[in-house]
């Protein structure tokens, strides 16, 4: 191994440590095991092909209206977006349009690589009509930032936009019915990749039953958009001592995106 070659592992090595000690201590690990993979992997894409929609998913091809468009700047897509937010906003194809106090329709950069798939607003999200705005929100937002992004640099958004009472589950005719909303909203903003927090969110995307533990920690595709599927913050607060497997999630999706915007 050349000299260069040497100095360019050891601060590769060395600026990941530091992301990781920085992860870890916002994410309250006190013990930090060095023995663990240093070496980056390198993303491998797993394309699922289960067929076994959870009952009641509308056809993911379909798009949420006719209309064609260009989406290729950032007025654009923050027109388009405000478009659907107003088809949202009289939205009342299913009853949680009565018992929500906002729509919370999503938030972000509109020309975001990266957007977060979420299951449906909480109380807090509900209040604030903002995504990932409670307990959680907090911590997804200490997961963003240890990837060495700001949440303002991302998109986030639920597969429900209202929320369900008493934060019970979407039911699966909630699901079909706001899935084309999610759908458009991620061909708007075309991100480079999507992130699955959860079970719902993944299972929806990805067209499977498959659990989140046998998807987590591999890119699957969402209609040609790498997708990676790891754990809801919400199960991290309830399950702490399994944030480990998040960061070693993140670290692909924040060394998939680099060496993508470097090439
Ligand atoms: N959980 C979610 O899935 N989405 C939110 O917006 C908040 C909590």
């Amino acid at each position: 191994m050349q000299v260069n070659d040497l100095k360019n592992e050891l601060a590769s090595i060395v600026k990941d440590l530091k992301t990781r000690v920085e992860f870890e201590k916002t994410f309250g690990i006190d013990v930090i095991s060095l023995s663990t993979q240093n070496k980056r992997e390198k993303p491998s894409i797993t394309i699922t092909h289960e067929k076994d929609l959870p009952e009641g998913l509308p056809p993911q091809t379909k798009p949420f209206n006719k209309k064609t468009f260009t989406i290729n700047n950032k007025e654009n897509k923050v027109k388009l977006l405000e478009e659907l937010k107003n088809e949202m906003l009289v939205c009342h194809k299913c009853p949680l349009s009565k018992t929500r106090t906002n729509l919370v329709f999503g938030v972000g950069n509109p020309m975001a690589n990266l957007m977060f798939v979420g299951e449906a607003p909480g109380r807090d999200e509900d209040l604030q009509g903002e995504p990932f705005v409670g307990r959680a929100g907090q911590l997804l937002t200490k997961i963003i930032e240890a990837i060495g992004m700001k949440r303002s640099d991302v998109y986030i958004a639920n597969i429900l936009k209202c929320r369900p009472p008493g934060n019970r589950n979407p039911l699966p005719d909630e699901i079909a019915l706001c899935m084309p909303a999610l759908i458009k909203q991620i061909e708007i903003i075309q991100p480079k990749v999507l992130c699955a927090l959860g079970t719902f969110a993944a299972q929806t995307l990805l067209n499977t039953k498959a659990s989140i533990g046998s998807l987590r920690g591999k890119f699957h595709d969402y209609k040609g958009i790498p997708t990676m599927a790891t754990f809801h913050p919400a199960y991290l607060l309830r399950n702490p001592n399994e944030k480990g497997k998040v960061w070693e999630d993140m670290k692909k999706v924040r060394d998939f995106l680099k060496e993508l915007l470097n090439n």
